[in-house]
């Protein structure tokens, strides 16, 4: 392993007011006539606020800047599908039908041979090779580490399988459950660690994920210092993410595009998720953040982070994706149920074992032949695999 040189490097978050006052004396319009290949006059948080605050731009502007700003990415988009493997959780996040006070979530376990099957049907029957595996996240260090070995087993066989690209979501993770997992892959296997941090703001956090000695995910400084962990193992891919619906737009925008240009920097490689809260068990759902303004978040965020790749999902609906697409660098349909997927039919997505309710229930197939259908090349998607 070759020695990093930022090894214990940790993110800290920006002052808000600090970028606010840099946006102030940006020139948006001089920002979005740009050459493509141009440097940003300033921080790409600060420049982000600038352009979403500029009334005078037009959403469709700004979403055609941006889409201009990462037309020549290759390959344009790539795919992965989730694959919740289990629906127990020790945490209590308010937002998620998993919370472990919900005692009407029915819980499921997939052991092997059910793990296997539905790799063989993404493989087989839905034509993609990319996958993310998904659980809880546990409390007591026995369950984390158990977790972190078996998420590591599913990577591995994923591989062996022929799986091009894996993603993982099980919460945060420590040194000791970051070399369990890393026992099972090799540092140049494309493996991403996603830990979306949901809030950047601890007072919204600690109101959705509780407080500390409540629940494991209540920790925001262990979460939020995942990818630096992951980094310093020698790992190199990494997704953040904010949970649009907590907490105000601006400020989770400025927090995000700082973590993951400071990621960047870092020599990680970067997808950026932006999941739009949904309906799910024994939840509230917080006011809805409206399409116009949610569109003009991931134009905004795709001019200034024209490397990074924002992810995609089916928690939208065909409409709005259809209409963010060209922003986007990932597209991952699928359902958070355990063990969702079925030979040649719909995705089983049952409220009282789900994750949440997506908008869209099509196969993963289906929806990513409606994009390669438009031209849009999708890799690790081979449509009609029969
Ligand atoms: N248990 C892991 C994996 C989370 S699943 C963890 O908490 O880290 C992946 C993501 O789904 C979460 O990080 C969150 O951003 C999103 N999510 C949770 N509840 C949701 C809801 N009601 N609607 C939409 N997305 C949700
Ligand atoms: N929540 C994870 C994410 O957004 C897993 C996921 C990917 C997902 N694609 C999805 C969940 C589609 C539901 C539907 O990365
Ligand atoms: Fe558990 Fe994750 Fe849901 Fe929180 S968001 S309750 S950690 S599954």
């Amino acid at each position: 392993m070759t020695v990093d040189i930022q090894v214990g490097r940790r993110f800290h978050l920006p002052e808000l007011s600090r970028a606010a006052e840099k946006a102030q004396n940006l020139d948006v319009g001089d920002i979005l006539g740009l050459d493509i290949d141009a440097e940003l006059p300033d921080d790409p948080a600060a420049v982000a606020l600038a352009l979403i605050r500029d009334t005078s731009v037009s959403t469709e502007e700004l979403r055609i800047a941006a889409e201009r700003r990462i037309a020549q990415r290759s390959p344009r988009l790539h795919t992965f599908v989730p694959l919740y493997t289990t629906n127990h959780c020790d945490s209590e996040c308010k937002m998620c039908g998993m919370k472990k006070s919900n005692t009407r979530m029915i819980r499921k376990l997939a052991g092997k041979r059910e793990i296997e099957d539905q790799l063989r049907i993404l493989l087989e029957h839905e034509g993609v090779a990319g996958v993310g595996f998904l659980t809880g996240e546990y409390e007591d260090e026995y369950t984390r580490q158990v977790n972190a070995f078996r998420i590591g087993w599913a990577i591995r066989t994923a591989f062996d399988m022929g799986f091009q690209r894996v993603y993982f979501n099980i919460g945060s993770m420590t040194t000791a459950e970051i070399e369990t997992l890393g026992e099972w892959i090799d540092r140049d296997e494309p493996v991403t660690m996603c830990v979306f941090q949901e809030t950047y703001d601890r007072h919204t956090y600690e109101r959705f994920m509780g407080s500390k000695d409540g629940a494991p995910k209540a920790d925001y400084d262990r979460r939020i210092q995942s990818f630096d962990r992951w980094l310093d193992a020698g790992f190199k891919y990494v997704n953040p993410g904010a949970l649009i619906g907590l907490h105000d737009i601006e400020s989770e925008m400025i927090a995000l595009v700082s973590h993951a240009t400071y990621l960047a920097r870092r020599g990680g490689i970067v997808d950026i998720s932006l999941p739009r809260l949904r309906p799910a068990m024994a939840s509230s759902s917080r006011t809805k953040v409206d399409d116009q303004s949610y569109i003009r978040l991931m134009a905004a965020i795709a001019f200034v982070c024209p490397d990074q790749r924002l992810v995609l999902t089916n928690r939208e609906g065909k409409a709005l994706r259809d209409s963010v697409i060209d922003l986007c660098g990932v597209i991952s349909p699928g359902s958070p149920d355990v063990a969702p997927y079925r030979r040649g039919d719909d995705i089983v997505n049952e409220e009282n074992s789900s994750q949440f309710l997506v908008a869209d229930l099509a196969r993963p197939s289906t929806i990513l032949k409606q994009i390669t259908d438009t031209g849009r090349a999708v890799q690790n998607f081979a449509p009609d695999p029969h």
